[in-house]
């Protein structure tokens, strides 16, 4: 995929100034910039045809070059630097090559070169360009977003392209590019490649000093990381800019603070929205969902949220409610909201081809709708058949979409979930799809579509209920869906590999800036069985999204389905959750505040320990409780990697030193949990039905003693 032979390299600068934040050279008849943005971030960036795209995607939030910052630019023969406190970047002119260094010497990036000595600083084919950059044998890599695998992602190659990974058609193009099988192209294995969200955010540690550096390319086009070569690895896009953000860290958090700043953090979710989620595809009728309510009630089983799938709609046409199956929704949501219930609903792109059908006709009327080159609506397909899709790279796209949001969520609604937004369209290949009136190529929009439909959606549910916080979740997404949006990890499957999977999953999400992910508990596709959906409810309810999600068709997936023994540790493991939600909440204003995850990855506090940067079947759930699941049938007990400092068994209580491997018990009804020492749990007394009308005040704590080294 970075087959360079036939690029065009940029080899030599040609003359170099000073600007008022940095440099600018010209090479080969175009300009490079190097801006100081903070004494710890800068951005490199290539214009095309002489100019800068100023917003290539929608991703950075902020103005980057704001504040005030000291810096100095040193001019030389054969090497220009810019000087910040923390970063030099050399910029040398023959030939071409670009580093960055903190201010103690050590490399954030350094260009590479090939056998023949020929450096890789940047190089052009017609619309694509390509880079690559040293790195040692012994080298990590973290981040992209949501990517299978281990959660170190050195060793393998991927592609940045939102992907509806169950669609043959999406995936097809991608299997027929690869010579031989690829376990990137099948869906059961944990290695598949793309999914839904791509993050172009990486972090390269460099070992063994463990020094993390951190880089986010601006560009929202189909882009590779070679991340499986020996001696340096490559980053390429098929279109747009250079526009590239260095983070100079070495600490991770700080690499991901500075990364959150750019592209924004979440907001504060509302309290009901960190509960329990029950979830099915299933045409449900309103009785029957408040039926599904009462038998919770009834099992005494901790729920916050129903959820309606793509059923409850006339005919899969979005904002529409199925008149036979719900003839009166509004009194249905009362009914539930006096039990403590909120509902969501699903809500598509995807706009059925449909002549009188009011969304349709109104879209169609305001030019709202995606367009082909010809100047035709884009047609896709998707559960309704024909559909348009809204061109919500335009202003007057969101705003329509949120004001239809608004007016659906009137209702009683309590928050929205967006799927198929890859955008996803069946059998119809989406390059036809273009943007701005159909001014832009799909390229440039695609991994940005699902961003730009939450904002959208998110502006028209503030307009509606200002003050308010709204609750979307989405499928896809790119760099800066966390300031919008949760997101759940798509159609994952029943398997015990995929239940391993959620976590360093959800783990790449949380360090790439999303930190309210979770995975369908119990696996979407193909039918559970009881003993690994209790695994799963005891994982699950220890993550930051915690929803049961199962595909129609499969055999029943809800808390009692497994029987008493099932329902019995199901209800545990949700009472637990419940009970911790003081923590849990604690653990998201965390978030809000420093971009951190909920479900932090041992690395982020450990990248100097190489059991911890590796342990990727354990996490913290907040920053003092250590959660590893257990991802195998018939075991009763597994290994867990306790870091550094000391630790205490949820269970039993017993103390246990850090930096070392113990077994822990993990009977079927037990999950194995530990906590720091010197850390202090708020918890509520007892597990409330629902979050209506539980204090978050009125808490007792766990305190787990320190411990002197
Ligand atoms: C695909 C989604 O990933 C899944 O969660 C949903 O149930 C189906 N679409 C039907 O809407």
């Amino acid at each position: 995929m970075l087959r360079t032979d036939h690029f065009i390299r940029f080899e030599r600068v040609s003359s170099v100034r000073e600007t008022h934040r940095g440099i600018e050279a010209d090479v080969h008849g175009e300009r490079f910039r190097v801006e100081v943005c903070r004494p710890d971030v800068v951005r490199l960036r290539m214009s095309r045809g002489g100019a800068f795209d100023d917003q290539p995607t929608y991703a950075v939030c902020v103005d980057p070059l704001a504040a005030d910052v000291a810096w100095l630019a040193e001019p030389g023969e054969q090497v220009w630097r810019v000087v910040t406190d923390e970063l030099t970047v050399s910029v040398w002119l023959d030939p071409f090559r670009v580093d960055v260094h903190r201010a103690d010497g050590s490399a954030v990036l350094e260009t590479a070169a090939d056998e023949e000595g020929r450096y890789w600083t940047y190089a052009t084919l017609n619309d694509s360009w390509t880079t690559r950059r040293v790195c040692g044998p012994d080298d990590a890599f973290f981040g992209l977003g949501e990517k299978g695998g281990r959660l170190d992602r050195r060793g393998r190659d991927f592609t940045m392209w939102n992907t509806d990974v169950l669609n043959e058609h999406a995936t097809a193009e991608f299997r027929a590019g690869l010579e031989q099988a690829d376990p990137r192209s099948d869906m059961s294995s944990t290695e598949f490649d793309p999914y839904y969200v791509n993050i172009p955010f990486l972090y390269h540690q460099s070992n063994p000093s463990a020094a993390m550096g951190g880089s986010f390319v601006d560009n929202g086009y189909r882009g590779y990381y070679e991340l499986s070569r020996e001696a340096d690895f490559g980053i390429a896009f098929a279109g747009g800019q250079w526009t590239e953000y260095v983070f100079a860290g070495p600490a991770m958090p700080s690499v991901l603070g500075a990364y959150t700043w750019l592209t924004g953090r979440a907001s504060m979710p509302p309290l009901w929205a960190l509960g329990y989620h029950q979830c099915r595809w299933q045409a449900y009728s309103q009785d029957d969902l408040v039926a599904l309510g009462d038998r919770l009630r009834a099992e005494g089983f901790p729920c916050d949220a129903l959820w309606l799938d793509i059923d409850y709609m006339d005919g899969y046409r979005v904002f529409t409610w199925d008149e036979k199956l719900f003839p009166d929704p509004s009194a249905m949501l009362v009914r539930l909201r006096d039990k403590g219930f909120k509902v969501v609903t699903i809500v598509d792109p995807g706009v059925k081809h449909d002549p009188g059908y009011e969304v349709y006709d109104d879209g169609l009327a305001r030019d709202v709708f995606c367009r082909t080159e010809g100047g035709d609506t884009y047609i896709g397909q998707v559960w309704p058949g024909n559909t348009a899709f809204p061109d919500f790279a335009t202003p007057e796209a969101r705003e329509w979409w949120g004001t239809l949001n608004a007016a659906h969520v009137e209702s009683g609604l309590a928050g929205i979930w967006n799927d198929m937004n890859e955008p996803a369209t069946g059998e119809i290949p989406p390059g036809a799809m273009r943007f701005d009136h159909g001014r832009e190529s799909h390229e440039r929009y695609h991994n940005q579509y699902a961003l730009l439909m939450a904002m959208g959606t998110h502006e028209g549910l503030n307009r509606a209920r200002p003050g308010e916080p709204t609750f979307i979740l989405s499928r896809a997404g790119f760099a800066g869906i966390q300031r919008y949006a949760a997101n759940w990890m798509g159609d994952n499957q029943a398997r015990w590999d995929h239940l391993w999977l959620s976590v360093p999953m959800a783990c790449g999400f949380g360090l790439s800036g999303q930190p309210f992910v979770g995975a369908d508990i119990g696996g979407f596709q193909g039918n559970s069985n009881p003993e690994l959906f209790a695994r799963w409810m005891q994982a699950g309810t220890l993550t930051p999204f915690c929803r049961n999600h199962s595909e129609t068709g499969n055999i029943d997936q809800y808390p009692w389905s497994f029987g008493p023994e099932v329902l019995d540790i199901a209800r545990e493991a949700v009472r637990l959750r419940y009970r911790l939600m003081p923590y849990i909440h604690a653990a998201f204003e965390h978030a809000v505040a420093t971009g951190e995850p909920v479900q932090r990855p041992l690395v982020l506090d450990h990248q100097d320990d190489p059991a911890a940067v590796a342990a990727d079947d354990e996490y913290l759930f907040g920053r003092d409780l250590l959660v590893a699941p257990v991802y195998e049938p018939g075991v009763t007990s597994r290994d867990v990697y306790l870091p550094r400092g000391h630790w205490y068994d949820w269970h039993s209580g017993e103390l246990h030193e850090g930096g070392q491997t113990i077994t822990a018990a993990a009977p079927l009804d037990r999950i194995p949990i530990f906590a720091r020492a010197g850390a202090r749990i708020p918890l509520w007394r007892e597990a409330p039905a629902s979050t209506a009308d539980a204090d978050l005040s009125d808490v007792e704590w766990r305190e787990f003693a320190e411990v002197e080294s």
